[in-house]
């Protein structure tokens, strides 16, 4: 599908993310892939005939005008360094509201300093995850080419974004394909509730993924999963935002769950684009991390040594590992839902990213996410499980040795904690059966921050007894 519209400017196009092919294409068309190979595409920008500030702290001006919509918004605020949309196109519904939290409670968990640990907040965005930065921006670039159908597979929170931008603007009609039993109930709830039409496939999320690009190109529905370009464009700003907070220094890491890999992808591109405009004389390290029942990106980073080797990452690894999985009749699984992916359609972006950042990739299990994810709840911000995989993988990283204790280190919190009020009611609970039943079948045997209801009778003397005993 390819809708050319009025709003071309040469100072921005699509790429082809494969060096030997790098077929440019108009940003008025709609691709969800190079359609003369088959790479990633990116959105590309002619930097030297933009209107780049000359500082990041320029960005600051715009905090005084923060009752324009465009300099409210976390993502748009930051327009000049994502600049394919004309103003009038723009969507937003106030996305990228989101702080910068240091706690001291997770760096101690983690084993850093006092002062060195921050938690960048997602879960603060209107849908409730970092997917409202990315979505608005695709969103943008749908209403720019006329769509009037938006589709997406999804985890979840995708599901939700798109859901809300098609209802709060009720400019396109969502069309969301999940697995079966996939998702989690917030999640979904705000899928149904905002009105989306929600196919629930039999299979997971991989498979949904490929049935919604089939449908997409057969049907002419304008596709919003992270394999869209413009949709890692909107997810940059999470970075600019963390720049921002911590008065434009960069930190020593930044730690991120891995799923289909947009943000760590996002991310890498965000950095390099500041480095080459001279914005940052420096990239932090990036740790993307997945959980181990579905850990392709680990296994084919840490344990194959795939690299993105100039753009010509060796295919025959992921050929081989993919192979693998179908012989094996492998599915992705684990309590983080969020990130339960075997195939990460943004793999080769990544490796850039891991290239362009000097990164490292880890697992880390179910028990090791709802262990973390108790210690920042018990913070007082709350995360779904998969944002936990940041802070147990920046522990993991502390006690290898490759996180100094002296590091600043960003964990992104990608997702609220009442998505998946499942996992954490199980986490707490007193009920051996339930615990059993949602995690002890994930291979979680405890619960050690565990915070348990206390059952008392319906009687006065009893519950002050208990309050004296336990307060
Ligand atoms: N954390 C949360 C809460 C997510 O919802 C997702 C992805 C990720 C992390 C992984 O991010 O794909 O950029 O590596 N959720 C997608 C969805 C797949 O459909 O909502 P990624």
């Amino acid at each position: 599908m390819a809708t050319s519209v009025d709003i071309v400017t040469d100072q921005v196009y699509q790429q082809c993310l494969s060096p030997d092919c790098s077929a440019t294409f108009d940003v008025g068309e709609v691709h969800t892939a190079c359609p003369k190979c088959g790479s990633l595409l990116d959105v590309a920008y002619d930097w030297e005939r933009s209107d780049v500030p000359d500082s990041l702290r320029w960005f600051e001006k715009k905090w005084a005008r923060r009752n324009e919509p465009l300099c409210r918004s976390g993502v748009w605020r930051f327009s000049e360094l994502l600049p394919f949309a004309p103003p009038e196109k723009i969507v937003t519904i106030g996305e990228g509201q989101t702080p910068l939290i240091a706690t001291d409670g997770v760096a101690k968990y983690v084993g850093t300093n006092p002062g060195t640990l921050f938690l960048e907040y997602e879960g603060m965005n209107p849908s409730g995850s970092f997917k409202d930065n990315g979505m608005c921006a695709a969103f943008t670039h749908a209403f720019m080419t006329g769509a009037k159908r938006a589709a997406c597979a999804s985890t979840g929170n995708t599901s939700a974004s798109l859901a809300m931008y098609c209802s709060v603007t009720q400019l396109m009609k969502a069309v969301i394909f999940i697995g079966s039993g996939k998702i989690s109930y917030g999640k979904l709830s705000q899928a149904l509730e905002y009105g989306a039409l929600t196919v629930q496939i039999a299979g997971d999320f991989d498979d949904a993924m490929i049935r919604v690009r089939e449908v997409s190109k057969d049907l002419g529905i304008y596709l919003v999963n992270s394999i869209n370009p413009f949709r890692l464009e909107g997810q940059k700003t999470i970075m600019y935002r963390v720049l921002e907070a911590l008065r434009w220094q960069v930190p020593d890491w930044i730690v991120v769950p891995g799923g289909n890999l947009g943000n760590s992808s996002a991310f890498g591109k965000a950095f390099q684009e500041l480095l080459h405009l001279g914005l940052i004389d420096r990239v932090p390290r990036l740790a993307v991390i997945n959980a181990a029942g579905a850990d392709t990106l680990y296994q084919l980073f840490d344990r194959r040594n795939l690299r993105w080797n100039g753009g010509q990452p060796d295919r025959l690894i992921s050929c081989d590992y993919y192979n693998d999985l179908d012989s094996r009749r492998a599915k992705a699984d684990t309590i983080a839902s969020a990130i339960e992916i075997n195939r990460p359609v943004n793999l080769v972006k990544c490796l850039r990213a891991l290239d362009v950042c000097d990164g490292v990739v880890r697992k880390v299990t179910d028990q090791e996410i709802l262990d973390a994810k108790a210690q920042v709840g018990a913070g007082g911000i709350g995360c779904e499980p998969a944002s936990a995989a940041s802070v147990a993988g920046a522990k993991l990283l502390r006690q290898q040795g490759i996180i100094a204790p002296s590091d600043r280190v960003v964990c992104i919190l990608t997702g609220h904690q009442l998505k998946d009020p499942t996992a954490t009611v199980a986490y707490h609970t007193t009920d051996q059966d339930k615990f059993n039943e949602v995690l002890g079948s994930r291979g979680v045997t405890r619960a050690s921050f565990a915070n348990r209801a206390v059952a008392v009778p319906n009687e006065l003397d009893a519950i002050i007894r208990a309050i004296q005993l336990y307060s």
